[in-house]
């Protein structure tokens, strides 16, 4: 048997909720593979707070640092949106990823057979859609110093932030999406604002520069705001996208909704070494938490990518991906994918009939 030590950060909202039905499935994905998870809950954002007054405790990153792997459910709420920036769920967010150096943030949109009428775009548009967005997670305006509020020569409030890359940061996260391109459809797109920031000068001289270590990949370079008109002008343009902290931000979201819904996107968050931080795209959801309508599929696939990128369980994750197709198959369906003529479930019934699937794999379209 193999163990793996896994840290669970529910948080708040929805989190707990998607984070409960997401461990049983790995629970059991994982035993099906030979694999044995030891499980350790721990306290993060607005539920931090309430418990020990910081969105992110020593004993919660530190035992995030220990495990093998680390799986988020979503951060934040009504409760703690007018807190000082440092009493912030969000920023007990931020202090992980930096806490644990994941600087590339991977977030696959791929629109699936059998959710193309769950798309708010037209069949032919959202068909076949198959990115992915490499984004940039410990850097960028997020980051950059100075910030803060202060007074302008009017003695107007003013509050800033700096939108700041390094050289080296800049040139590792190129190499993750290069060695992400080369491995799917062999297109890199960069999207940038170059024509405005020097931030993103610097990034596109800098990807550019990386492109020589990788003449099998195709390199793009394109504006954002063109980026976000093309997304849902023609999205199949795009293999892999690579881009800042804040384009990836808003550009995921935007990409999210032409798979169907925000609830079935999930991400890896990757460093150099140590382990990944796994979660959903999506956020805490408060408009629709404790009521059992949560999509948990994010959640669920976010726990395969932690086999396949966090621990190197191909079998496993594949497992998960498979039970995921074969629910969707059996017409299950959370609200925010609903159509007619599927079955309406909750998040508990959902992970309940993924669950089913993982213990006999069909093998799913
Ligand atoms: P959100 O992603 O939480 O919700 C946006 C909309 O999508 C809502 O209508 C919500 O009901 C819906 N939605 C999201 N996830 C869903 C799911 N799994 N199933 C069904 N519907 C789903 O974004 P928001 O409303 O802008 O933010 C709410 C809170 O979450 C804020 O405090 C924000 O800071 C936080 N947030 C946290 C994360 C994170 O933990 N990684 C990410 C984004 C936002
Ligand atoms: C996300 C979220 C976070 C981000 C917030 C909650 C800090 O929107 O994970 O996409 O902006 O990175
Ligand atoms: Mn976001």
């Amino acid at each position: 048997t193999k163990r793996y030590s896994i840290t669970l950060l529910p948080g708040d909202g929805i989190g707990p909720e998607i984070i409960f039905v997401t461990k049983n499935v790995l629970k059991l994905a994982g035993s099906l593979e030979g694999i044995e998870f030891s499980f350790q809950e721990m306290p993060m954002g607005g539920a931090a707070l309430d418990l020990t007054g910081v969105p992110l405790p020593e004993e919660t990153l530190s035992a995030a640092k220990k495990a093998d792997a680390i799986l988020l459910g979503a951060i934040g709420g009504y409760k703690w949106d007018k807190n000082e920036k440092h009493l912030k769920p969000e920023t007990g967010l931020l202090q992980l990823r930096e806490g644990l150096k994941v600087f590339a943030n991977l977030r696959p949109a791929t629109v699936l057979p059998q959710l193309v009428d769950s798309s708010t775009l037209k069949k032919d548009v959202a068909e076949g859609v198959d990115l992915m967005v490499v984004r940039e997670l410990t850097g960028g305006i997020y980051f950059g110093k100075p910030r803060g509020f202060g007074i302008n020569e009017k003695g107007e409030d003013i509050g800033f932030n700096t939108e700041v890359y390094a050289t080296h940061e800049i040139d590792r996260i190129a190499r993750v999406a290069f060695e992400i391109a080369r491995k799917r459809r062999g297109q890199l797109c960069s999207v940038d604002k170059a024509n405005v920031l020097e931030a993103s000068m610097l990034w596109r001289k800098r990807v550019a520069a990386i492109a020589s270590e990788y003449p099998d990949v195709e390199l793009s370079h394109m504006y954002v705001d063109n980026a976000a008109m093309q997304l849902v002008r023609y999205p199949k343009q795009f293999d892999t996208i690579v881009t800042n902290n804040i384009f990836g931000d808003i550009l995921s979201d935007e990409a999210s909704m032409i798979t169907g819904s925000i609830g079935m996107l999930p991400s890896a968050s990757l460093g150099e070494s140590g382990p990944g931080l796994f979660e959903p795209i999506h956020g805490s959801a408060p408009d629709i938490a404790g009521q059992d309508k949560a999509n948990p599929l994010a959640t669920i696939l976010s726990a395969a990518m932690l086999l396949k990128y966090g621990l190197g369980e191909e079998n496993a994750a594949k497992r998960i991906e498979n039970a995921v197709l074969d629910t969707l198959n059996k017409g299950f369906r959370t609200g925010d994918i609903h159509s007619a003529g599927n079955k309406l479930v909750g998040c508990k019934e959902m992970g309940e009939e993924v669950l089913k699937s993982v213990d006999s794999p069909i093998l799913a379209a």
